[in-house]
């Protein structure tokens, strides 16, 4: 049998999904990318439109769609809070008739199906740093919880659908990933950063900037993505992607000053309702399975991510709600 396979990529238009695509396409998989350009434009992909082993589909994965294919990366979510909390059920709806839609195209298509669920499934972890058996902390009435716990939801079912129908299934939780082509209006802390340093403007903390993340550069997660799809059927996860380098958010502000020669004042503003204080994974069990781990330096990635910012012009990027 060849080795060639028919992937769908759903939210494959996004920041990690036109990534990942990309690589699939580059394999010389057949890869179709479906998304309905909510938190994306068509222009993270155009480069792919003209090769045969791919093909763009609009359309919203709340619906259901009958393709017949091999593996399905399930992608299709808005991922930064300004982008999930604008239209909070729509986000809870994505993640959970999402994942009914595509466990049911892997049970009819006997495809394996890989779920992107994240670290805020932990929510602000009383353990730290995270391993996968943290059973976390989320505030299930907050207004971050129409992504929190969609996600929560989606790997339920995940996991019911490999119980109940023997559906062939994996789930990675992501912790924080940028890199070029992320949006820059995503208000995410990163892109913030960046773009506030290359217009000269100030430079937004939230909280005094001692609360800390982890950084993974998107060619690793990318790359942890494939490996989880290709790892051996009993380890489904969840697993755990992500750097597990910490930083804080002032040490992130202070490096990007560097990186970009820019001299902008750091301004203080509130933290937002349930911001968490501190995110780092345990990723034992992604180098035990999968023998995977980050390899990009923040420095490094960092470097590559605002070279790219600089390329790009902001007038082409709608911010896609107001709440960036
Ligand atoms: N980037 C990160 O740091 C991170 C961290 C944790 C989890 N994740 C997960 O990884 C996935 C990709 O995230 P990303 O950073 O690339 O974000 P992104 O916003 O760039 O990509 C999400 C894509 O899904 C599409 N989409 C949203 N709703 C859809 C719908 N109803 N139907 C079809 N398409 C839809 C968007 O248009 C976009 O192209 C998401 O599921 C996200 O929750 C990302």
């Amino acid at each position: 049998m060849s080795s060639l396979k028919r992937i769908l990529v759903t939210g494959g238009a996004g920041f990690l999904g036109s990534h990942l695509c990309q690589r699939l396409v580059e394999q010389g998989h057949d890869v179709i990318c479906l998304d309905n350009f909510f938190t994306s434009q068509k222009s993270n992909v155009n480069h792919l439109l003209g090769r045969p082993n791919f093909e763009l589909v609009r359309h919203d994965v709340t619906l259901p769609i009958f393709l017949e294919v091999d593996e399905i990366y399930n992608l299709a979510c808005p991922a930064a809070p300004g982008h999930y909390q604008y239209n909070p059920i729509k986000t809870m709806k994505t993640s959970v008739l999402g994942a009914i839609n595509v466990l049911g195209m892997a049970k009819r298509c006997r495809a394996k199906v890989l779920q992107a669920s994240t670290s805020e499934v932990y929510g602000d972890p009383l353990v730290h740093p995270q391993p996968e058996s943290y059973r976390g902390s989320v505030n299930p009435i907050g207004p971050r919880a129409c992504y929190d716990e969609g996600k929560r939801a989606a790997e339920t079912l995940f996991m019911d659908y490999r119980r109940s129908n023997r559906v062939n299934i994996r789930i990675v939780r992501i912790f924080n990933t940028y890199g070029p082509r992320m949006h820059p209006y995503d208000g995410r802390v990163v892109s913030n950063f960046i773009r506030q340093a290359l217009g000269g403007q100030a430079i937004t903390l939230f909280g005094d900037g001692s609360q800390t993340r982890s950084f993974c550069y998107r060619d690793d997660l990318v790359d942890g993505l494939i490996r989880m799809m290709d790892a051996p059927d009993e380890f489904c996860g969840p697993v755990n992607l992500g750097n597990p380098e910490e930083f804080t958010i002032r040490q992130l502000a202070e490096l990007v000053l560097e990186l970009t020669g820019c001299r902008a004042q750091l301004v203080e503003e509130p933290l937002p309702v349930d911001d968490p204080t501190q995110r780092r994974p345990d990723i034992t069990l992604a180098m035990k399975h999968l023998d995977w781990r980050p390899t990009v330096p923040l420095r490094q990635g960092l470097t590559r991510t605002i070279e790219w910012f600089r390329t790009i012009d902001l007038s082409h990027y709608r911010p896609p709600t107001p709440n960036y």
